[in-house]
């Protein structure tokens, strides 16, 4: 007679059925969950082809790239990235509505499939102005339940602060493929095996060192950066000598994906804060679906995310595609950042 052995890596699959077992998903979110995996699968796969699938360069006619909501380009990988979420998130019954930010609104699943209790909300494609050159992109998603009693949801129903969301994750298309996953139980790292086609659990429960000595931010934007940033970022830069009494090292991908997995493996406090050209819109980064789910990603994993001002979960969305400063990360740096924006307000107050 054989008997099984269980292998010491556990699927993304084993994980999610350990996870309903725990009482910490259901199984419409475990299916929610899977899906968007597999899709990032595809994603992964035509990312992976650049030159050779035609898949680089702007969407649109020669000339005249199409436009999203914000008034950015699309890359055509965005739009590939935006419709193989949308196709493989469709029929499932698990879902009420979808929304991503190369979409001017929300969309209800359609009349003729089930529909179900949850939002998905993403970004299918984040650092997009790296693709055609080779450097890690990736996707990042949230999860919301739906409302009470509302069927068919609109842009108003995702109006709900960080805390609300279920879950949340990325992909980073990078030298490796990898899923980084919290259900609001822990921080989940998984690589893709692409040799069986599955994702492999490769850390549980990361942890975000409380204190760092690496700061990511686009410093090219340092002269149109409010006071509390230019003083914030002048002392990291005056290293050992300086206020802070260390020597600070600086990384900035352009890829927040990249940039976040950065800081989950090894430390570090991400920013992208208000200037003067983002002021007007509030900020560059979107909350929904940037800023939120890495905030729940970088909590669970013992780190901090705020505005600056206040904590990122807890601010509470005015538009799909609302913009934000965003400082997240080792837990004392981002405190840090943000004690230099108290003692701005209340000097100036
Ligand atoms: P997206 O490609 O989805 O529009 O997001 C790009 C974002 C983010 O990934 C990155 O941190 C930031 O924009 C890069 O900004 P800069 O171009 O100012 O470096
Ligand atoms: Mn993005
Ligand atoms: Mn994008």
């Amino acid at each position: 007679m054989s008997s099984i052995t269980p292998t010491s890596r556990h699927s993304l699959t084993r994980f999610l059925i350990e996870e309903e077992r725990a009482g910490h998903i259901g199984p419409d979110l475990r299916l929610l969950i899977e899906v968007v995996a597999r899709a990032c699968k595809r994603i992964s796969i035509e990312v992976g082809k650049g030159a050779l699938g035609g898949v680089l360069g702007d969407a649109g006619t020669p000339g005249a790239a199409s436009m999203n909501i914000q008034g950015e380009a699309q890359k055509k990988l965005d739009v590939i990235a935006n419709d193989v979420l949308m196709e493989a998130n469709a029929w499932g019954g698990h879902l009420a509505g979808l929304a991503s930010e190369e979409m001017d609104h929300s969309v209800p699943i359609d009349d003729m499939y089930p529909r179900g209790n949850y939002l998905l909300l993403f970004d299918p494609l984040d650092g997009s102005s790296n693709i055609d050159v080779n450097i890690s992109v990736g996707t990042i998603f949230s999860v919301l339940r739906c409302p009470e009693g509302v069927t068919v949801p609109a842009d108003e129903h995702y109006l709900q602060p960080g805390t609300s969301q279920l879950a949340a994750g990325y992909c980073t298309y990078g030298p490796n493929t990898t899923l980084v996953l919290t259900v609001g139980h822990g921080t989940h790292a998984f690589t893709l095996d692409r040799e069986i086609g599955s994702f492999m659990l490769t850390t549980r429960g990361m942890q975000i060192p409380a204190e760092t000595q690496e700061f990511a931010v686009n410093m090219s934007n340092q002269r149109h950066w409010q006071p509390p940033m230019q003083a914030y970022v002048a002392d990291l830069l005056a290293g050992k000598t300086g206020p802070r009494g260390k020597d600070f090292n600086m990384r900035w991908v352009a890829s927040m994906v990249a940039d976040v997995h950065r800081l989950l493996t090894r430390g570090g406090i991400f920013s992208y804060p208000l200037d003067a050209k983002c002021e007007a819109k509030g900020g560059k980064l979107r909350l929904m679906y940037e800023a939120n789910p890495m905030a729940m990603l970088v909590e669970q994993a013992g780190g901090a995310a705020s505005t600056g001002r206040q904590r990122m979960l807890e601010v509470q969305p005015t538009g799909l595609h609302q913009r934000v400063p965003v400082f997240l990360g080792s837990r004392n740096e981002v405190e840090a950042a943000v004690t230099y924006h108290r003692q701005h307000d209340a000097a100036t107050a």
